[in-house]
């Protein structure tokens, strides 16, 4: 059994996640549980990897081994049913980068791209600081459930000449795990009217009880002619800071122009051991991705069954899959600035905004549960004591 009770400390490391308070102007205090990085030590395994290839001593220009190709492969075989070849998995240093590669790659200035609303926000930055245009497709939010609104969505593919789409399969931030009637409806749209899909499956190994990730390709089997998957071992595992992702491209054409505009923007060769710890993880981290996603769907029901008992009024959207957990506090009334000003202040808990998702995302807070249970428990306690200030007033 792993411990995920285990209370690290994280400060003084340079970390994203815990280091920026002071920068920021943030409470010293404050309990952050916003960006997409959990809390836990990763596979004991990759520690014990990395440490070894280090003793060799020599980190000279490195490429992608067969055993690495094939650990991948054999990851999402046994845990997704996806049949991955070898010859398709590109790696890059992150699924944001691959994102922008395949703007670059797929699509020409001014052309419009389109995308769920709210979504994970670097969709946004990825098509319009490539002077690509957005187009939205808002989610329909109906008692506590998100559905996707399919004749605007081909509505607007028509009327924009939408020349690709970013889906977010699961969905970040809403919790969501897509459906393969779904997905089939969504992809048959994009074939029908030749729009290329990019499918960021990053999240893909977090999926909790009745529900089940399925992977784009494994929707038809005519989708691997239109569509590229981007995955990686680094949400799952805790390694965002190695810098490996593998992007999944079954046509060799659309495989051929992403390697193509990755060398281009200057990416070249991988980091050595972050191919040595998806290589490790993918090989030895079933057990423990198991036993992590139980102990975070465990988080989920408790901060479900908290909220329920002393903030009834704020609803948790249950997520079907994540470690993210989106929750509608527009019952307080509070508009989004004041809403902000009250987590960092008063709750002292620094989230990632609803508003910042766009679309749909004002009045929620996203949170990050991927941490010991008992810094979730202090940071609900907190949170239920401001709002019962507020309550009071
Ligand atoms: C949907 C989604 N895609 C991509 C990323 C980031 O990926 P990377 O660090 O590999 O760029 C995240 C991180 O939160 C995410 O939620």
């Amino acid at each position: 059994m792993y411990n995920f009770d285990e209370v690290v400390e994280r400060k003084g490391t340079d970390s994203v996640k815990w280091d920026q308070t002071k920068a920021k102007g943030y409470p010293e205090d404050i309990i952050p549980m916003w960006v997409a990085d959990m809390d836990f030590k990763t596979l004991p395994d990759i520690n014990e990897a990395i440490k070894e290839r280090a003793e060799h001593g020599i980190f000279g220009y490195t490429f992608v081994g067969t055993t690495y190709l094939e650990a991948v492969c054999g990851w999402m075989k046994n845990r997704h049913h996806f049949n991955v070849e070898k010859d398709w998995i590109v790696t890059t240093p992150g699924v944001v980068t691959a994102l922008k590669i395949a703007v670059l790659a797929y699509t020409q200035k001014e052309d419009a791209i389109i995308i769920n609303k709210p979504v994970y926000y670097p969709f946004d930055f990825s098509i319009k600081n490539n002077d690509r245009k957005i187009i939205e497709n808002p989610m329909i939010y109906e008692n506590g459930q998100y559905t996707v609104d399919y004749e605007d969505f081909e509505k607007k593919i028509i009327d924009h000449n939408v020349k690709m789409f970013i889906l977010c399969n699961p969905y970040n931030p809403i919790g969501k795990v897509w459906t393969k009637e779904e997905l089939k409806k969504i992809g048959d749209i994009c074939k029908k009217h030749h729009v290329l899909v990019v499918a960021d499956e990053i999240h893909q190994d977090f999926i909790y009880k009745g529900y089940e990730h399925i992977p784009f390709y494994n929707v038809d089997e005519s989708y691997k002619d239109f569509s590229i998957i981007c995955t990686a071992p680094s949400k799952t595992f805790n390694l965002a800071g190695l810098q490996t992702s593998n992007i999944i491209i079954a046509n060799a054409q659309l495989r051929e122009k992403f390697i193509a505009t990755k060398e281009n923007t200057g990416v070249t060769n991988p980091n050595i051991f972050g191919l040595i710890a998806c290589e490790t993880a993918y090989r030895k981290g079933a057990q423990w991705v198991d036993e992590l996603v139980a102990y975070l769907e465990a988080n989920i029901d408790f901060m479900v069954d908290y909220f329920e008992k002393h903030m009834p009024m704020c609803k948790v959207i249950r997520p079907q899959g994540l470690y993210l957990v989106w929750v509608d506090f527009t019952a307080l009334g509070l508009d989004h600035e004041t809403l902000e000003k009250f987590m960092l202040e008063t709750a002292k808990l620094w989230l990632d905004e609803g508003y910042i998702f766009g679309t749909g995302g004002a009045g929620f807070e996203r949170f990050n549960v991927a941490c010991p249970r008992s810094v979730l428990e202090a940071a609900l306690k907190q949170l239920s004591t401001a709002i019962e200030t507020i309550s009071a007033k």
